[in-house]
């Protein structure tokens, strides 16, 4: 807390913020999901040690839904052997074991996950076990008409990307406007696979979520970014190719949801690496299950194995005995490509996953000279750190009540200007905090239908609004 700005963070008692509907319905909410996937995983085991582990660990995930809903203190996270409990449950006692209802959003979110985490670390036979995995992977099986829809247009991005290298008859303005061109779209959807993740979109069918993630849904989408620092970062980007031509520039990705959001993520990493952009890129899972989708390890080598075969994964029959239509053979060969690709960076080095503690740690990004100051070091070695979704936007900005028009820059404290690290925030808006808007444009919104008005900034709250912020530490 010694790090963190004065600014004060959104608390879960702000009737009018989304902290308080987090707390009282969507946490509940979540809860209770993963109640019901650890009974039905613990119904097909035949051990009854484990079996019975497991009910004991689902009536501690009652205990906890019981507690936050009766607005009982948040009491201190069982030491599952991890060095990181000790920081949360110190930190606890600093606030003053705060109830779950009139404490810092940010904190109690992440000591949620942390402490679910805990009853499956402290276990003999459920260590590891993610309860959101099975929710995580059957919404990318609904992803699959935007999956292969991206998986077509990313052959022939490969090729306008390679003949972009070529030059070929271009002058080097024309060579230029398409590369910043194709630049924008390929961060676009990177920035848009962010509009659905499952900790906030619990009430959305699959075909909701399919029309989200479709190119005409990006394409209406282009005018609800409402800050756009994508021509700043392309620009720093050519630049960096142009100085050290030979040289190592890395790019990191801060990631946040698995499935679709990782797909569309991976989509962005091969074309930085095809379109010479970047000579590797560094991907940043979560350690543990975290925030429902967030990407961890085991997410990621799941979604490369569903392309390995992607007849047998699409075409599975679901829980409920749902079968599904055969791929073409056209749209099985664009998966292959784009699993040889990514294979190969892989194999190369050229594309690697960095987990880190600091990820899954209770406060924002304020910290991280101080509380992580190798992996502090360690981006600044990076050309561009690309920080991904909400939670992350949040913690560069402490999730603090900021005036919407504070730079993004000042926002972010330690990780801003003169820092050494080059921060773009790819964020869909689903949280109180903004920053970096134009005078005015906090007030526009909430005047919108729904937006709010003088109340809240409900705008804010829904992921349809979404801020592209860059703050070069390196100029
Ligand atoms: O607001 C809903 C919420 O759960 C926030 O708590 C969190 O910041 C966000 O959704 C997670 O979104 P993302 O996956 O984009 O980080
Ligand atoms: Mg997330």
């Amino acid at each position: 807390m010694e790090f963190d700005p004065k600014t004060p963070q959104y608390l879960t008692s702000d009737k009018l913020s989304f902290a308080s509907i987090s707390a009282n319905e969507r946490w509940p909410v979540i809860i209770t999901g993963a109640i019901d996937d650890l009974h039905r995983t613990v119904v097909g085991v035949n051990d009854d040690e484990k079996a019975n582990e497991g009910k004991g660990i689902t009536a501690n995930l009652a205990k906890l839904k019981y507690e936050l809903q009766h607005d009982r203190q948040l009491s201190p996270i069982d030491d599952d052997g991890h060095p990181d409990i000790a920081s949360y449950n110190k930190e606890l006692e600093q606030r003053g074991n705060p109830h779950w209802h009139d404490v810092p959003w940010l904190y109690a979110e992440c000591y949620l996950y942390r402490r679910i985490e805990s009853l499956f670390a402290m276990s003999k036979h459920w260590k590891g076990y993610d309860v959101f995995a099975r929710q995580k992977m059957n919404t990318f099986k609904s992803s699959r008409p935007a999956v292969l829809e991206l998986a077509a247009r990313y052959r022939d991005i490969v090729i306008e990307a390679e003949s972009g290298k070529a030059k070929d008859g271009k002058s080097a303005e024309e060579v230029e406007a398409a590369e910043r061109l194709l630049f924008s779209e390929m961060c676009e959807i990177c920035l848009w696979g962010n509009a659905t993740d499952l900790s906030l979109l619990t009430s959305l069918t699959y075909e909701d979520i399919q029309k989200l993630q479709g190119s005409q849904a990006r394409k209406e989408s282009q005018k609800n970014i409402i800050v756009n620092d994508l021509d700043a970062a392309f620009d720093a980007m050519q630049r960096a190719r142009r100085e050290k031509k030979d040289g190592e520039r890395r790019v990191d990705i801060v990631l946040d949801n698995s499935g679709f959001e990782l797909f569309v993520d991976m989509i962005l990493a091969g074309y930085l690496l095809s379109a010479g952009l970047a000579t590797s890129v560094v991907l940043h899972p979560k350690r543990l299950p975290w925030f429902v989708s967030d990407v961890t390890p085991k997410d990621f080598s799941d979604l490369l194995s569903s392309m390995v075969d992607p007849q047998a994964f699409y075409t599975a029959a679901d829980e409920s005995g749902k079968t599904f239509p055969s791929l073409s053979e056209k749209e099985i060969s664009d998966v292959k490509f784009l699993f040889n690709q990514w294979s190969e960076f892989h194999q190369d080095g050229k594309l690697i996953l960095r987990p880190h503690a600091f990820w899954t740690a209770q406060g924002g990004f304020w910290r991280m000279p101080h509380d992580a100051p190798e992996l502090f070091e360690d981006l600044k070695e990076s050309e561009l750190v690309l920080f991904k979704g909400d939670l992350n936007y949040r913690k560069l900005t402490n999730d603090a009540q900021w005036d919407p028009t504070t730079p993004f820059t000042e926002a972010i404290g330690p990780l801003g200007p003169k820092s050494g690290i080059r921060v773009l925030a790819f964020r869909t808006c689903k949280a109180d905090v903004v920053v970096g808007l134009p005078e005015g444009e906090d007030e526009k919104l909430r005047a919108l239908p729904g937006g709010g008005g003088s109340e809240s900034r409900k705008w804010a709250w829904s992921g349809k609004w979404a801020v592209v912020s860059l703050s070069d530490g390196k100029a």
